[in-house]
């Protein structure tokens, strides 16, 4: 298939692009600099040009503190450059898939979020991103959204990357242990959003387009993920100590964006509509961390 990526140098970018190419697909990857996905002419001319069959984003305004600061570009990247794609694959008359976040939910909710549950976003990024998926549901229905959680990746900046850069020079740290969700990796939101386009309903008249949940299993805590981290990390010699740590509630970390308390997603639907089981992060957190050993040693 031709696949047209944005957003193809970050976190999930750069896996999706491996993936498709794997996967032997035909893949067009176009970092910010080459497609801005911002500028309406562009985005218009490039697919224009490329003619791809389907197109996938990765592309967004990713910082979630920042972004009160910067609320400006976080709604240019991540609503408008929604509204942008939608359009030109709405006239390319192409499927749009593109990647949501847990932070559209205020948390609130005592088990796992449904595509059912209504959104309250609690700060700029999750209401960008929010805006961005209505654009989307609104202009072009031949789309899917695929909400993920607390994403992790070799590439770009993540909380395992944090931890491991924290452990080389402390042994004691502080992690909050009130907020709930999922780790997931960049590889899997891959291979889910490649599995879509494989799956034998979609792109048939009765495609069940629409917004789905990626399920991650199993749920965690920030501090019980960074236990993970470096029991992993030290079965694997990565780090020699054992790392002291600390639960701490988020009034003691406090974060210019209210974290949600608990944002596990309920990955149900995408089951039923494309026979994808939920992920498992944890063997892709070994993945992960066997491919740092090997460029380290
Ligand atoms: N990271 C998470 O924990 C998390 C959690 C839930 C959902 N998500 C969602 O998952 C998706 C992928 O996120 P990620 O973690 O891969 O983020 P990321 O590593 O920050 O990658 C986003 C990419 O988008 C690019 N970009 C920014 N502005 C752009 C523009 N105007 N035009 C074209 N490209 C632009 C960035 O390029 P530059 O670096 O050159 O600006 C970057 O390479 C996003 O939809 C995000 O909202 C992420």
């Amino acid at each position: 298939m031709k696949i047209l990526i944005t957003g193809a140098q970050g976190q999930v970018g750069s896996e999706l692009l491996k993936e498709a190419h794997n996967r032997k697909h035909q893949v067009y990857g176009f970092g910010s600099t080459e497609l801005d996905i911002t500028d309406a002419g562009q985005v218009l001319d490039t697919l224009a040009k490329i003619q791809p069959e389907v197109l996938i984003n990765a592309a967004a305004y990713t910082a979630v503190d920042k972004a009160e600061q910067e609320s400006g570009l976080a709604y240019a990247v991540n609503s408008m450059g929604s509204e942008n794609l939608a359009k030109a694959c709405q006239k390319q008359n192409i499927p749009l898939l593109h990647i949501s976040t847990d932070y559209v939910f205020d948390g609130e909710k005592a088990s796992a979020y449904t595509e059912a549950d209504t959104p309250n976003p609690t700060g700029v990024y999750g209401a960008s991103k929010l805006e961005g998926d209505q654009k989307i549901q609104q202009i072009w229905p031949k789309h899917i959204i695929v909400r993920v959680s607390w994403v992790f990746g070799e590439q770009g900046n993540n909380f395992v990357k944090t931890m491991l850069r924290l452990a080389a020079q402390r042994d004691e740290l502080s992690i909050v242990d009130d907020q709930f969700g999922a780790p997931t990796s960049a590889i899997a939101i891959s291979q889910c959003l490649l599995d879509i386009l494989d799956a034998d309903t979609f792109n048939q008249s009765q495609c069940p387009w629409g917004t789905y949940h990626l399920q991650s299993d199993p749920g965690v805590t920030w501090y019980e993920f960074a236990g993970e981290i470096f029991q992993q990390a030290k079965n694997l010699g990565l780090i020699t100590k054992t790392m002291k740590l600390n639960p701490i509630p988020s009034s003691e970390f406090p974060t210019p964006v209210k974290r949600p308390a608990n944002s596990k997603l309920d990955g149900i639907k995408l089951q039923q509509n494309f026979s994808i089981s939920p992920v498992h992060w944890q063997d892709d957190l070994q993945h992960m961390l066997k491919n740092i050993r090997a460029i380290t040693s």
